[in-house]
């Protein structure tokens, strides 16, 4: 007559609610990915990322300073290199006198307790918008690896706690961590972008930093896909993972969020290390516009799918919400 459970007894309130509530959010769950650029004093909106700037590094510092206030224990940091500086060897990104470099020193002189986790790929700094060196029509996997090895030395020089690289050629990681402790960094970790999937959603993050693959002289490929994964597949996320994990990572990262939850699971369940995932830049312009248009409620959508990250197995979310979403937490 009766129905045998009744599920809702855990629903009554919010008192009871909170009780049961398997996942919670902090501020400390978030990175915030900032873009940086040469000058003083300036902020230029981003406009396909409303809200989101690309900053000089004064200004970056001061808005790192605010991060830290409201409990945000992490950045990654991405600089707009000019296109003078550009080439296909990618040289700047190893000048330990470049944006990205004074960057570092600048954010932990200023904050030394903020982990500072520098971007390592080369498209910034690619005249053809690829994360590393064209040869012969596509990106040179072992050429490429030569010239992370040496950036993300200069960024651990600089002081960074983490290196980041989001390139996705096969074996860097062993080489990052080899390079990293011949150089006497052995402090310094690895967050290795593992299941990186050639996504539209990265769209808005290459108008902040103009690294969009371009046309050219030369052939050089169109797209991403050689290097960064097929949307399709999912086995094929765990087995990058678990190579990066036994090259050396110390954490894994997915990427992007939302759309690809089943990987974060995935991996969560096949790795010993902490899984980051990145909520990408069309992901939160996404919520960005449909909210400026009344269609959705951008602080009720923005927690839940921060939430529905965290459930799926992050440790940690890289999200441009990190500070709306951090204002929010700290309300309550
Ligand atoms: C490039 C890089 C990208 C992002 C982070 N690092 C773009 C790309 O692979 O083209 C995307 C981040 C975002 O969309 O928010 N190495």
């Amino acid at each position: 007559m009766f129905p045998l459970h009744r599920g809702r007894r855990l629903r009554v309130n919010e008192s009871i609610r909170s009780l049961v509530r398997e996942t919670t959010l902090s501020p400390s769950d978030f990175m915030f990915p900032m873009f940086i650029m040469e000058g003083e004093n300036t902020k230029v909106e981003i406009p396909s990322m409303p809200g989101i700037f690309r900053r000089t590094l004064d200004l970056t510092v001061e808005e790192v300073k605010e991060l830290f206030a409201l409990g945000i224990r992490a950045v990654n940091i991405y600089v707009k290199v000019s296109d003078d500086l550009k080439d296909n060897t990618g040289k700047e990104a190893w000048n330990d006198n470049g944006l990205m470099q004074s960057a570092i020193r600048a954010i932990k002189a200023a904050c030394p307790e903020m982990i500072v986790m520098p971007d390592v790929a080369l498209d910034p700094y690619s005249i053809y918008g690829h994360d590393g060196i064209i040869e012969k029509g596509d990106v040179a996997n072992d050429a490429t690896n030569d010239a992370l090895v040496k950036m993300a030395v200069s960024h651990a020089k600089a002081g960074a706690d983490f290196v980041a690289p989001s390139d996705m050629m096969d074996g860097r990681v062993l080489r990052l961590r080899q390079g990293l402790d011949a150089a006497g960094f052995h402090n310094v970790g690895i967050m290795s972008y593992s299941a990186k999937y050639a996504s539209a959603f990265y769209g808005p993050f290459r108008d902040a930093l103009d690294s969009a693959p371009k046309e050219a002289d030369v052939e050089v490929p169109k797209d991403k896909k050689t290097y960064q994964m097929d949307y399709a597949n999912r086995i094929e996320a765990v087995k990058e993972a678990l190579w990066d994990v036994e090259e050396g990572a110390d954490m894994v990262m997915v990427k992007p969020g939302i759309a690809y939850l089943d990987i974060v699971r995935e991996v969560k369940n096949a790795v010993d290390v902490p899984v980051t995932v990145f909520h990408v830049s069309g992901e939160y312009a996404m919520i960005k516009a449909a909210s400026e248009r009344g269609w959705l409620d951008h602080d009720k959508i923005m927690m839940e799918q921060l939430m529905c990250i965290k459930r799926a197995g992050a440790s940690l979310i890289s999200t441009y919400f990190a500070k709306e979403a951090a204002i929010l937490l700290n309300k309550k």
